[in-house]
C-alpha cells in the first residue's frame, strides 16, 4: 500500500551511498507502488548541475545497481520524472531559498531530509533547515552513519541536531536493522519459546558474530582511512546485532520499548580497561594477498592509489572477546570479528550451546561429537540452521554424525528480498522509529568503543598485518583458541 505522500530530500546526492543504495531503494519502493500521489525525490548536493544532468547520473546508477529483471524502462522513466536536483551548500547560504520554494509547492506532505553527507555537516544543515522554517511536525531528519568519529563528536552532533529537531523526528539509520534476517532475530527469539527458554548462560556456551567482506577499501579511501573497522562496522552494525541477540524481551514492539532493552545491553557490556586491550582484541591491516584466486594489493597500496599518504595505521580487521555483564549472560563470551579482504563475504551469527555433561556415545566416523549450534545467516543466502547430532545410519552401532535443520528464506518464501534500505526509507515516512537508534543508544555504543580508540591512539603499536584472503591476523585465531574454542567456518 502507498505510504502517505512525501518529499524525500537527499543531501549528499552525488555521493556513493546515494547512487549505490538510496536511489535504487527509492526506485524499488516506487516501482512496487509505495509512493503516494505527488511524492517527489529532491536530490541536493553542492555541485552546480541541472535536473536533466542529475537524472542521467541517476539513471546510470539504477541500471548499474538494480538487476534488469527488477526494473522496466517505463518505471525507471516514471521514477526519474519525480526526481529533481537542487544545488545547495550545506555549510553556507547558497541554494536554500530555491530548495524551500520547491518544498513549498507541496504544503502538507511529509518531508524527509536524509543527510548522507559528512557528519560534520549534520548540525549546520539542520540549523539551516530550521532557520528556513522547514522543520515542523511533518518533517523527519535521517542521519546516516558514522555519527561522529568518537563519543565527544557524536555528542556534539546530537546536541546540534537536537537543538532544532525533536528526538521523535530524528531517524539515526543503521542499515543492518533493515535486513530481513536481523528483524527475524526478534521473531526467532520472541515468537519461538523453544529458543527463548534456552537463551542464557545455563545452556549457551558462547556466541560468535562475524561480518566478513571480500572487498578492500573500494573507492572510499578518503572516508575509510579516517574510520577503520571498529568505527565503520563494530560501533554500529555489530553492536546492533549483539543487542538484538542479547536483549531482554521488550514489553512491546514500540520504538522506545525495543530501544530501552537494547540500551540496557549496551550499558551491560563490560568496558575494556586500557591494560586489557591487547589481550581481548586484535586489530589488523591487510597486506597483498589473494582473495579467491584473484591477487589483490595491500591496504597501503590501495590507499596510495587514491592519493593517501603512507604509514596509515587504520585497522581493516578487528576481533574482540566481549562480555555482557548481566544475569542472563554472565560468563558467556561474545566473540566479534569483522574485516575487509577476508576469504568470503559472509555475515553470520553462531550461537553455540554447551555440550552434554557426559557422553554416552563413541566418537563417530565424523570425529568427536559436535555441540549444537544455531547459525543465523544474514548474507549471503539468508537463513538459519540448527546443527545437531544424529545417529549415523546403518548397523554399525550408535555412532553420531552432525546434521542440520536448515531454513533458506529464499527457498521458503520464493520472493525477492528487498534491500535493507527499502524498508527503512519507508519507515521514516511512516514515522516508525523502531528500527532506528535513539540518541542515548548511539552514545552508549560510542562510550563502549571509546577506550579502544583511546588505547590505540596512545599506542605506538601498528595493526597486525594479515595477507588479503586470510581470516585476519593469526592473533585473531589465538584470541578464541586460547579459550578452548574455534571460529566457526
Ligand atoms: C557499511 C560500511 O556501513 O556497511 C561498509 O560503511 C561496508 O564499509 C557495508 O562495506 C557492509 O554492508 P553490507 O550490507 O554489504 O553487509
Amino acid at each position: 500500500l502507498p505510504v502517505q505522500p512525501f518529499d524525500y530530500v537527499v543531501f549528499g546526492a552525488t555521493g556513493d551511498l546515494t547512487m549505490r543504495k538510496l536511489l535504487p531503494a527509492l526506485y524499488s519502493r516506487f516501482r512496487d507502488g509505495q509512493f503516494g500521489t505527488d511524492s517527489r525525490v529532491i536530490a541536493a548536493a553542492r555541485s552546480e548541475m541541472d535536473t536533466a544532468e542529475y537524472r542521467e547520473r541517476a539513471e546510470a546508477a539504477l541500471r548499474a545497481h538494480i538487476p534488469g529483471h527488477d526494473r522496466t524502462d517505463q518505471s525507471v522513466a516514471a521514477f526519474l520524472a519525480l526526481l529533481s536536483y537542487a544545488a545547495v551548500d550545506g555549510a553556507g547560504e547558497d541554494g536554500w531559498a530555491a530548495l524551500l520554494a520547491t518544498l513549498a509547492e507541496r504544503e502538507g506532505q511529509v518531508r524527509v531530509f536524509y543527510l548522507a553527507t559528512a557528519p560534520a555537516l549534520y548540525g549546520s544543515i539542520c540549523e539551516r533547515l530550521a532557520a528556513h522554517g522547514a522543520i515542523d511536525g511533518r518533517s523527519r531528519v535521517v542521519l546516516e552513519k558514522p555519527l561522529g568519529h568518537d563519543l565527544a563528536s557524536a555528542r556534539a552532533i546530537n546536541t546540534a541536531v537536537g537543538a532544532v529537531v525533536p528526538e521523535a523526528q530524528i531517524f539515526r539509520i543503521d542499515h543492518y536493522l533493515g535486513k530481513e534476517t536481523v528483524q527475524n532475530l526478534l521473531a526467532l527469539r520472541f515468537a519461538n519459546p523453544i529458543f527463548e527458554r534456552l537463551w542464557n548462560a545455563d545452556v549457551i556456551d558462547h556466541v560468535q558474530i562475524t561480518v566478513a567482506e571480500t572487498v578492500g577499501v573500494e573507492q572510499r579511501a578518503g572516508y575509510y582511512d579516517t574510520s577503520g573497522a571498529l568505527r565503520d562496522m563494530v560501533q554500529n552494525h555489530i553492536l546492533q546485532l549483539l543487542c538484538l541477540l542479547a536483549m531482554e524481551p521488550p514489553a512491546s514492539l514500540d520504538a522506545d520499548a525495543v530501544r530501552d532493552e537494547k540500551l540496557k545491553v549496551l550499558r551491560a557490556l563490560r568496558r575494556i580497561r586500557p591494560g586489557e586491550v591487547a589481550a581481548q582484541s586484535v586489530r589488523g591491516q591487510y597486506v597483498a594477498g589473494a582473495v579467491g584466486s584473484q591477487p589483490v594489493p595491500g591496504y597501503l597500496t590501495e590507499l596510495a592509489a587514491q592519493g593517501g599518504s603512507g604509514g596509515s595505521t587504520t585497522e581493516t580487521f578487528f576481533a574482540m572477546r566481549a562480555q555482557v555483564d548481566s544475569f542472563r549472560w554472565a560468563g558467556v563470551p561474545f566473540y566479534l570479528r569483522t574485516g575487509k579482504r577476508l576469504p568470503r563475504k559472509v555475515s553470520e551469527i553462531v550461537v553455540q550451546f554447551r555440550t552434554p555433561p557426559f557422553s554416552l556415545f563413541p566418537a563417530g566416523a565424523h570425529g568427536p561429537s559436535e555441540p549444537n549450534r544455531l547459525l543465523i545467516r544474514l548474507q549471503p543466502q539468508e537463513g538459519m540452521r540448527l546443527e545437531m547430532m544424529t545417529k549415523d545410519p546403518g548397523p554399525g552401532g550408535l555412532r553420531l554424525r552432525p546434521t542440520g535443520l536448515d531454513i533458506s528464506f529464499e527457498e521458503t518464501f520464493g520472493q525477492r528480498f528487498p534491500d535493507a534500505y527499502e524498508r527503512l526509507l519507508m519507515d521514516v515516512v511512516r514515522g516508525n522509529q523502531t528500527l532506528f537508534m535513539r540518541r542515548d543508544e548511539v552514545e552508549a555504543a560510542w562510550d563502549w568503543v571509546q577506550p579502544l580508540l583511546d588505547s590505540w591512539a596512545d599506542s605506538a603499536e601498528p595493526p597486525r598485518p594479515y595477507a588479503a584472503g586470510a581470516w585476519g591476523p593469526t592473533a585473531a585465531i589465538a584470541l578464541i583458541e586460547r579459550d578452548g574454542r574455534t571460529w566457526y567456518e
